[in-house]
């Protein structure tokens, strides 16, 4: 099969006007369900100085070009207009599935996500899933008790079956730290939702699922086209609480301590822990607060 469709524009310095044959057959790897762009160059070049009639030896050049197609449920919310961003600006292709559908706020990343308007609950799996390298969950959210039970644990449950059912090779999950709290408070909807869809996550992608566990969010929230300054509290207590972990780790021990003592995390670098378990196949388990915060440098670095 042939396809230039995939694959991303490829220029071969050193060769001269005698390229012989470019090919890029395009092959889906049925055992990791990745896109690969696999392309083969064989080139044959002459020295000016040379005779027209010299040929010398070709050069083949066999590469492999993952190309990533993530689809993210809830792309137009906090943590996941955050995460369609960053895909974006890496070169991921990006598809959101969220009720509202596109935002209306005029950011040049929005037009490089395709919007599909839909209800998890309801979705047409076959127009939002195929061809996927990864979901990105960010389905959650406060309420009663039956409304948390359902956004953040029959929602995602329902999510990860339709990624798996259709082959979908990794699950990512923006879950929440557990603050240290006593088990009475962790048995509300929101902690019972959260921890049945981690287990979904973790049981159905053994080998490949992220759960990420952050704690309170800070960035630019926007509600009703007005935007919420949430760094201008999250920032500096962020600070704050990396100054003082060494005398406030005698704490920590507290049940609920981490009410007052979990650090904060930057919208951006959930979205980049994101980046980073979309592009490494070793990043999968379980990742707290810290670990969130260093799988983003990784890919700052
Ligand atoms: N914000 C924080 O400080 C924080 C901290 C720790 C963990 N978390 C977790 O991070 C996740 C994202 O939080 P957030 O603050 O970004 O939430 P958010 O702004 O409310 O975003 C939720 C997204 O889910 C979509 N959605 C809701 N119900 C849906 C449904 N039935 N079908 C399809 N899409 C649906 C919403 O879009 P529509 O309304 O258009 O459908 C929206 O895009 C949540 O799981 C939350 O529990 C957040």
């Amino acid at each position: 099969m042939t396809s230039f469709a995939l694959c991303p524009p490829i220029s071969v310095l050193g060769c001269s006007s005698s390229i012989s044959r470019v090919s890029f057959p395009t092959r889906l790897n049925s055992h990791f369900h990745k896109s690969y762009c696999k392309f083969q160059v064989k080139c044959s070049y002459a020295e000016p100085n040379l005779k027209d009639d010299y040929k010398s030896a070709a050069i083949d050049v066999v590469a492999d070009i993952k190309t990533e197609r993530v689809v993210v449920l809830g792309g137009n919310g906090f943590v996941g207009s955050a995460i369609c961003k960053a895909a974006v600006s890496k070169g991921i292709e990006v598809i959101s599935l969220n009720r509202s559908g596109r935002p209306t706020y005029p950011d040049s990343w929005v037009d490089q996500v395709t919007w599909i308007s839909g209800d998890v609950f309801y979705a047409n799996w076959d127009e939002v899933l195929v061809g996927a390298t990864a979901v990105v969950s960010t389905l959650g959210g406060l309420g009663s008790e039956e409304q948390m039970l359902r956004i953040n644990g029959e929602a995602n449950v329902a999510a990860v079956n339709a990624a798996k059912e259709f082959g979908i090779p990794k699950f990512i999950l923006i879950s929440v730290h557990d603050y240290n709290l006593p088990s009475f408070l962790l048995s509300s909807g929101y902690f019972t939702g959260k921890r049945k869809a981690e287990s979904e996550v973790l049981s159905k992608y053994p080998n490949s699922g992220v759960v990420l566990r952050p704690g309170f969010i800070y960035g630019k929230r926007r509600v009703d086209g007005f935007e919420i300054p949430l760094d201008l509290v999250g920032q500096p207590l962020e600070r704050i609480l990396r100054a003082t972990e060494n005398f406030t780790k005698a704490f920590s021990s507290l049940p609920a301590s981490d009410l007052l003592l979990a650090p904060p995390v930057n919208v951006d670098d959930v979205a980049l822990a994101v980046i980073n378990a979309v592009t490494d196949d070793d990043f999968f388990g379980i990742f707290t607060i810290e670990q969130i915060k260093e799988a983003a440098q990784k890919v700052k670095v």
